[in-house]
């Protein structure tokens, strides 16, 4: 078989595995990388889930938090994972401010332990274009972690790399402790998406 084939039906063995085991997407198992590395979720973290549709991360993480925890997942698009226990906000990443997510969690947040951000723009087949847009939503991430995760607290971020990742990594390490790039196993070859994971929000 060839190195397409062999790719299409690696993906194709991991969505048809992420279906059997329930979860929304196959994206699942890259947060499940990134947590197994880094350690990111433990019992009892109220979370945040920006660009959380259909709702596989919100899955994982209301396993790991467990009833003591929070999980909000928020996405402009319909999440259709069955998330109980979850409060969803379908709303821009954009748009989202302190006091609905106050009347949403019934005063339980801000703030959060953890901050996970999948979100990722509508791709238009332009590298350049895709990639800037990738970076703002970093960026939106980051001023979101800014506001309303806890000192020491985590974030996560999904770039599209291109020539502005550089400038997002000095941004990222001028407010966290602690770097690190990461490309998932279950990262589709032929794509050029990483994730930043920022450890230890400097007070
Ligand atoms: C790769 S999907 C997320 C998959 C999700 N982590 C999961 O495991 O099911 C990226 C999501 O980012 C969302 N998104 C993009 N821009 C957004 C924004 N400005 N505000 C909220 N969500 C956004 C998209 O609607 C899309 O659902």
């Amino acid at each position: 078989m060839g190195k397409r084939g062999a790719n299409y039906s690696s993906e194709e063995a991991l969505a048809k595995r992420a279906r059997q085991e329930g979860w929304a997407a196959r994206s699942v198992y890259k947060l499940q990388e990134l947590d197994r590395r880094f350690r990111l979720l433990n019992s009892g973290q109220r979370v945040l889930d920006l660009g959380a549709a259909p709702g596989s991360w919100s899955q994982y993480a209301l396993k790991r938090v467990g009833r003591q925890g929070l999980v909000v997942s928020v996405d402009l698009k319909p999440i259709t994972a069955s998330l109980s226990g979850a409060v969803t906000i379908h709303d821009d990443a954009f748009a989202l401010e302190a006091e609905q997510i106050q009347e949403a969690t019934e005063g339980r947040a801000p703030p959060f332990d953890r901050i996970l951000s999948d979100m990722a723009p509508d791709t238009t087949g332009v590298p350049f274009a895709d990639h800037f847009a990738s970076v703002e939503l970093c960026d939106r991430a980051l001023e979101v972690a800014g506001h309303h995760l806890v000192a020491g607290g985590h974030l996560v971020v999904k770039l599209f790399q291109g020539p502005d990742e550089q400038a997002l990594r000095a941004r990222l390490r001028e407010r966290f402790k602690t770097l690190k790039s990461v490309r998932p196993k279950a990262t589709r070859s032929q794509s050029v998406e990483i994730f930043l994971v920022a450890m230890g929000l400097r007070p």
